[in-house]
C-alpha cells in the first residue's frame, strides 16, 4: 500500500517535460528503460523523442508506442538534406500519420558544420515546412549560425506555421523576432554553461507563455555533467537555472513550460 500510494503521488506531481530528446539512439541501448524510469522519478512526465532522418524517426515512433508519456517527431536534419529525395519526403509524410507523431522535425539550417550544401538545406527545409502545413503539424527547428536565413523563411509563413526553435542560441532581439513569427523558444543545457550570458538574458526576459525546456540528450549535458552523456532527467537542471534567473521555483517553471508544450504539440 505504502509503495503504491507513493508511486501514485509521484504521478500526480509530475511537472516537467523534456521537449527534445534522442533516447532512441544507440547511446541508450544498454539502459533505455532505466533512463526513462529515472526521468519519471525526477518528475519528468513526458518525453518528446525527436527524429532527424528516416531511421531515427522510425525508431522514435517505435519508442513512442511503448509508453503513454512518450511522443515522437519525424523529419530530416539539415546534415542529412543532401540524401533527401522525393521518396524520403513521401516516407516522412506517411510516418507523420501515426497518432503518436506530434510534429515534423528536426529540420532547419546548419551553416556551422555545413554537411549539406546551403541551397540543398534550404530546399529540404522549405519542403518539410510545406508538409507540416499540409498535415497541420507544428515543426521542431534546428538552427546553427543560420538565423539570418531561417527568420525570413518563418516570417513568410507566419500565420500558417508554428513550432519551436530548439536549443535556442540567439540574443534577446532574435528571441523577440522568433516569438513575433509565431514560434516558441526551446531552452536546453547551454543555459547552465559558464559563458552563456546572452542565453541567460533570453531566459530571463522570454514571455512565460512562449518557452519550452529540453535536454537534446545524449548531447548538451548541463554544466554539472558537461561532456558526459545527457539524459531526460537532467531537464530539471535547466528548469532550476531558469527559475533562478526569473526568481521563481523550478516546479513553477516546469508547470508553465509543460502547459506551453501541451498547447503547441498535444
Ligand atoms: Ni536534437
Amino acid at each position: 500500500m505504502g509503495l503504491v500510494s507513493r508511486r501514485l503521488s509521484w504521478v500526480r506531481f509530475n511537472v516537467f517535460i523534456d521537449s527534445h530528446a534522442h533516447i532512441q539512439l544507440s547511446q541508450f541501448d544498454q539502459d533505455r528503460q532505466a533512463v526513462i524510469d529515472r526521468a519519471t522519478l525526477a518528475k519528468v512526465e513526458t518525453i518528446l523523442v525527436v527524429g532527424f532522418d528516416l531511421e531515427t524517426s522510425q525508431a522514435a515512433i517505435r519508442l513512442a508506442e511503448t509508453g503513454d508519456q512518450i511522443y515522437a517527431t519525424v523529419g530530416i536534419h539539415p546534415h542529412e538534406a543532401k540524401d533527401c529525395t522525393s521518396q524520403t519526403l513521401e516516407d516522412i509524410y506517411q510516418m507523420a500519420q501515426h497518432p503518436k507523431v506530434v510534429a515534423l522535425g528536426e529540420m532547419g539550417l546548419d551553416y556551422f558544420r555545413n554537411l549539406s550544401p546551403e541551397l540543398v538545406q534550404k530546399e529540404v527545409f522549405e519542403q518539410q515546412l510545406d508538409l507540416a502545413e499540409q498535415l497541420n503539424l507544428p515543426v521542431v527547428i534546428h538552427n546553427r549560425e543560420a538565423f539570418a536565413d531561417i527568420l525570413p523563411i518563418l516570417q513568410n509563413r507566419c500565420a500558417r506555421t508554428r513550432g519551436v526553435l530548439h536549443c535556442f542560441s540567439g540574443n534577446v532581439e532574435a528571441m523577440q523576432q522568433s516569438i513575433d513569427a509565431g514560434f516558441y523558444i526551446g531552452i536546453g543545457g547551454p543555459v547552465t554553461y559558464t559563458k552563456a550570458d546572452d542565453l541567460r538574458l533570453v531566459a530571463q526576459r522570454m514571455p512565460a507563455d512562449r518557452f519550452l525546456i529540453e535536454t537534446d540528450c545524449p548531447w548538451l549535458a548541463p554544466q554539472f555533467r558537461r561532456g558526459k552523456r545527457n539524459e531526460s532527467a537532467y531537464v530539471t537542471a535547466v528548469a532550476e537555472k531558469i527559475a533562478e534567473l526569473r526568481q521563481t521555483t523550478a516546479v513553477e517553471i516546469g508547470q508553465v513550460s509543460s502547459q506551453n508544450f501541451r498547447r503547441l504539440f498535444l
